[in-house]
């Protein structure tokens, strides 16, 4: 038999305070226990499911999720706010390496406010900001119901976009400046794809430490305006792919040195474009693919610079022995959002309006800011 346990349906409030729903108490008379049927149970969620995988406007909809039980170790959150990235259109896409087996609640990363913690739980308690740490897929819905590991707390005076999103974008471009070369005050980076969060944050964590930045961003309307927008955030140099179709790119790098660490985020000519900027025994890190292009390295850049083509993918960093580690990197990352160090351009967006959300982040109006669901 199911192990139960006695709960007096006399007290509408738990013992921590919050009232939850439990439809059977109605059905009782006052002032008995229940032996079955007595689990607490998580309000029902609203939540943007896809059933199959497929175009994410097509296969996402919005649903109503019954409730759910809440375990001893089990926290349940109200989510507050969740970012649609690239890697979320992906695993909706079916494209992404790792994915969660459909049907799926969409999302990877988000914040939420404790709403009920599980009688085993300890250090967490109704009303603190948590988020899941690592990442972890089901983010797009009202209520989320996990283990309490799953939980890192942060502080409560954080923007909540920011809270929302500092996990997947803003740790990525951290560990990108710290894991592949050893670049210090004074030496230059470059990168393409310099608009993405990832770019915006490598800008200013560059920015901090005194390194260079030169950037690189696709011709489209509105370039110098997003230029002008990257040198307020700390760029050294901002230039369109277009401008870089001449003969000796360093040409145009002035007083900064040759970088020694590039970044692509798009693939295709913008990849080369790094490549052309890089010094000898320069590596160029490949964390995205937006253009879908391949990487194209002439034959002389192996030979006679002697370039390296590295990756890196957070979700493989995290699965190692990293995960508790992440967590300092991520106080550390929201600090500078406190300090006024480390911004970038979000819209928050309400869940009933999800669906132009989406549509914004699938690219169909243009570019746009991250865009961040608030429920
Ligand atoms: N490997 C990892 O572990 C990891 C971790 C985090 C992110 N990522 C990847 O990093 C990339 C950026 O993510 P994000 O969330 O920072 O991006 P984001 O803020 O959503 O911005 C999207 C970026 O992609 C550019 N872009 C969109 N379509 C493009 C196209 N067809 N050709 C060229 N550029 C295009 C946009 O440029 P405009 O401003 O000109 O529109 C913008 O810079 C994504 O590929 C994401 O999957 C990878």
């Amino acid at each position: 038999m199911a192990t139960v346990r006695l709960v007096a349906l006399k007290a509408p409030l738990t013992r921590h305070g919050r009232w939850l729903p439990r439809p059977w108490a109605q059905l009782r008379p006052p002032n008995t226990a229940v032996r079955a049927f007595s689990s607490v149970m998580s309000p029902p969620s609203t939540a943007v499911v896809y059933d199959e995988h497929g175009p994410p406007d097509t296969v996402c909809k919005v649903k109503e999720l019954p409730p759910v039980q809440i375990k001893d170790d089990d926290i349940c959150v109200r989510m507050l706010a969740a970012p649609i990235n690239p890697s979320d259109i992906n695993r909706i896409q079916g494209v992404y390496p790792v994915r969660p087996p459909v049907p799926a609640v969409g999302g990877y990363e988000g914040v939420g406010e404790v709403h009920y913690v599980g009688s085993a739980v300890k250090g967490l308690s109704p009303g603190d900001w948590v988020i899941p740490s690592p990442p972890s897929s089901g983010t797009w819905q009202t209520y989320v119901v996990r283990d309490q590991n799953v939980w890192h707390k942060i502080e409560k005076s954080t923007p909540m976009e920011y809270a929302a999103s500092v996990a997947v974008n803003p740790l990525t471009a951290l560990r990108m400046l710290e894991d592949f070369v050893d670049v210090k005050s004074g030496d230059a980076i470059v990168q393409n794809g310099a608009t993405s969060i990832v770019g915006q944050c490598l800008i200013q964590l560059a920015r901090d430490r005194g390194i260079r930045s030169i950037n690189i961003i696709r011709d489209r309307a509105g370039s110098d305006e997003a230029k002008e927008k990257l040198k307020n955030l700390g760029a050294d140099q901002v230039f369109t792919e277009s401008q870089l179709e001449v003969k000796n790119v360093k040409s145009l790098l002035a007083d900064i040195p040759e970088p020694a660490l590039g970044f692509n985020c798009v693939g295709g000519n913008a990849a080369s474009m790094v490549l052309k900027f890089l010094k000898q025994s320069g590596i160029m890190v490949t964390y995205g693919g937006m253009s879908k292009k391949p990487i194209t390295v002439s034959t002389s850049s192996f030979i006679f610079k002697d370039l390296s083509l590295r990756g890196f993918w957070l979700q493989k960093w995290l699965s190692s022995d990293k995960a508790k580690e992440s967590r300092v990197m991520i106080d550390y990352l929201l600090s500078l959002v406190r300090e006024g160090k480390l911004t970038y351009e979000m819209e928050l967006v309400p869940f009933n309006q999800f669906q132009s959300a989406l549509d914004k982040a699938l690219g169909k109006l243009g570019s746009q800011p991250k865009q961040i669901i608030k429920f």
